[in-house]
């Protein structure tokens, strides 16, 4: 190991839900280093509003939860999956309790001990667990404070992934992680960081359109990372488009949760006209891809830049007490939602495809493990279902940690890192490159590559990801590398898998809509899409 590098047992990229889940699980004696990209509560996590789904209703069944969530990835779920994720909710509930996590309690119920449960698109009973509408946050601050008083974890704030480190033997056909780099925004400097075991819990990719629901972290970073290194990603064409984010200038595409629509709001057209019962007989709590598609058909067909969420017909009582946050947050924009409806527009909210992973969170390399949103499991098939996200996080950090103790005893040392190199590189004295690329980038994804697609529209997008693919690698072999830099390298990776992945599957299913198959294809699309780096044409 060379002079700067730093060694420990397990390194996790990412402090989500998954990161901080799969630190909480592993055994005290691991030495572990927890990297965040700005500090630890930054990602989507923290900003998770519904809640958690789990059965703990006696009129509700696993196999329901199952079926559910079956019926909203649209044929593409891997049903063991499925099953392994819903079964172990209740006890991921427990864990998160036993861990300081306060739930809202059923008021209703003679039992104090009953949690609330609210409803949401595409379950067919009541089953999200929640934290009034600020579940992330209450979850996030139990588990972080936790983690950051275990003495066997060291968390490093500011610090940028910016590439795993591998290393092929002759005695194996895969390759091994050994560590990766990161750059701590801080200080302007590159450790190399080593470890047998590196975990990928970097979240989404949905910055890479220009209206999102999602924290300015969710760049795609661990996918990228992943795909440069050898590994296979899937599904990546299925991005979850959330329907109702705030639309007003300043709130950056703040989220209204579903939950609203779970408690009874509805859509309304401009004139105050439903229109929810025209496309789904599930109206506003179909699942999310018929809802948004549902919005964004209104909205061009009426030329309006928002439709309405109205839940003012309900008492301000129960207003107040189920959606405190966003009650607060509304009235900082002007509105006050117990009196008037909310101007709602969609935006890209989740990554349903990501780095190929099995029941463990292994990858394609020996010892790079993928959890959370940055993974692609098996569990949302072609579509999302609400609030199946944090649960997913959980539960393959609990498996993760398992195989991670139980694969410990196969140790070996390993090979000594070589040193970043940035000998040959300058500072740019041209960073608007890098700013003009990134807008660019985000337009014509959201343009070209959204919720309505088209053979044409993706020809178009790609074309310009392959030209800012040039420019930007091009930069980034000569300058010194930034945060914004990194970010936007990762960026245009995951935009062209996005294309590439959307090109391949020519028929219209779950979240992938396309105008020139607008039916779903089950002769010959019932398969994911799987991109593999080694038989990959970038051209
Ligand atoms: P995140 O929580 O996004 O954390 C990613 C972490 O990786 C961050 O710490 C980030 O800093 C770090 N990171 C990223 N790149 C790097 C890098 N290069 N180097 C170092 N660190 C890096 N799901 C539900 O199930 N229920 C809900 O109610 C719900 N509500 C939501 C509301 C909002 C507004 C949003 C945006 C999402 C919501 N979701 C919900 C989705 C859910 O929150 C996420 O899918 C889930 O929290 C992802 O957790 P994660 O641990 O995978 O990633
Ligand atoms: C919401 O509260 O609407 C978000 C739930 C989710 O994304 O699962």
């Amino acid at each position: 190991m060379n002079d700067s590098a730093q060694s420990f047992d397990v390194i996790i990229v990412g402090s989500g839900a998954a990161g901080l889940g799969l630190a909480l699980s592993l055994p005290k004696h691991k030495k572990i280093a927890l990297l965040s990209k700005l500090s630890i509560s930054e990602g989507s996590t923290y900003y998770a509003q519904g809640g958690i789904s789990a059965v703990l209703n006696i009129n509700d069944s696993i196999q329901s939860h199952i079926n559910d969530t079956l019926k909203t990835g649209a044929g593409l779920c891997h049903k063991e999956i499925v099953e392994m994720v819903v079964s172990k909710a209740k006890s991921n509930i427990d864990w998160l309790q036993e861990n300081n996590v306060h739930f809202s309690s059923d008021n209703d119920s003679k039992n104090t001990d009953r949690l609330h449960l609210t409803k949401e698109g595409g379950h067919s009973h009541r089953r999200v667990v929640h934290a009034d509408d600020s579940t992330g946050r209450e979850v996030h601050s139990s588990l972080s404070e936790r983690v950051l008083h275990s003495r066997n974890i060291k968390v490093l704030e500011h610090h940028n992934a910016v590439d795993l480190i591998t290393y092929s033997s002759s005695s194996s056909e895969k390759k091994q992680v050994v560590g990766c780099y990161a750059l701590d925004t801080k200080k302007d400097k590159i450790h190399a960081l080593q470890a047998p075991h590196v975990i990928l819990a970097t979240g989404g990719a949905s910055k890479v359109y220009l209206y999102t629901s999602n924290p300015d972290v969710s760049t795609g970073d661990g996918m990228a990372m992943a795909w440069r290194a050898g590994c296979r990603v899937a599904n990546m064409e299925f991005m979850q488009f959330h329907p109702t984010c705030l639309f007003h200038p300043k709130a950056k595409s703040f989220l209204i949760s579903e939950s609203v629509r779970g408690e009874g709001g509805l859509l309304l057209r401009p004139d105050g006209t439903r229109f929810m019962p025209n496309f789904d007989a599930q109206a506003e709590l179909a699942p999310r891809d018929v809802v948004a598609r549902a919005i964004d058909h209104e909205m061009k067909r009426l030329g309006v830049s928002s439709v309405f969420l109205d839940i003012s017909h309900r008492s301000e009582t129960f207003i107040k007490s189920h959606f405190p946050m966003l009650y607060e947050r509304c009235l900082e924009f002007g509105f006050d939602m117990t009196k008037e409806p909310l101007s709602v527009v969609p935006a890209a909210h989740y990554s349903c495809g990501g780095v190929m992973t099995d029941k463990n969170g292994c990858t394609d390399i020996d010892g790079l493990y993928a959890i959370g949103e940055v993974a692609f499991t098996g569990l949302h098939g072609a579509n999302r279902l609400a609030s199946n996200s944090i649960l997913e996080c959980l539960v393959f950090a609990k498996q993760c940690a398992l195989h991670i103790t139980e694969s410990s005893s196969k140790e070996t040392s390993l090979p000594p890192l070589k040193a970043w190199d940035d000998s040959r590189v300058l500072s740019s004295d041209e960073a608007i490159v890098v700013s003009h690329n990134w807008a660019e980038l985000r337009q014509f994804m959201w343009d070209y590559v959204g919720i309505v697609r088209s053979t044409k529209r993706l020809l178009r997008a790609k074309h310009r990801v392959d030209v800012l693919k040039r420019e930007i690698e091009e930069y980034y072999a000569n300058f010194t590398i930034t945060s914004d830099l990194l970010e936007l390298r990762n960026l245009v990776t995951v935009a062209e898998l996005i294309i590439n992945s959307a090109l391949t599957r020519k028929e219209s299913r779950g979240l992938h809509y396309t105008l020139d198959h607008p039916n779903i294809d089950n002769d010959n699309f019932t398969a994911d899409t799987v991109l593999s780096p080694l038989n990959f044409n970038s051209q």
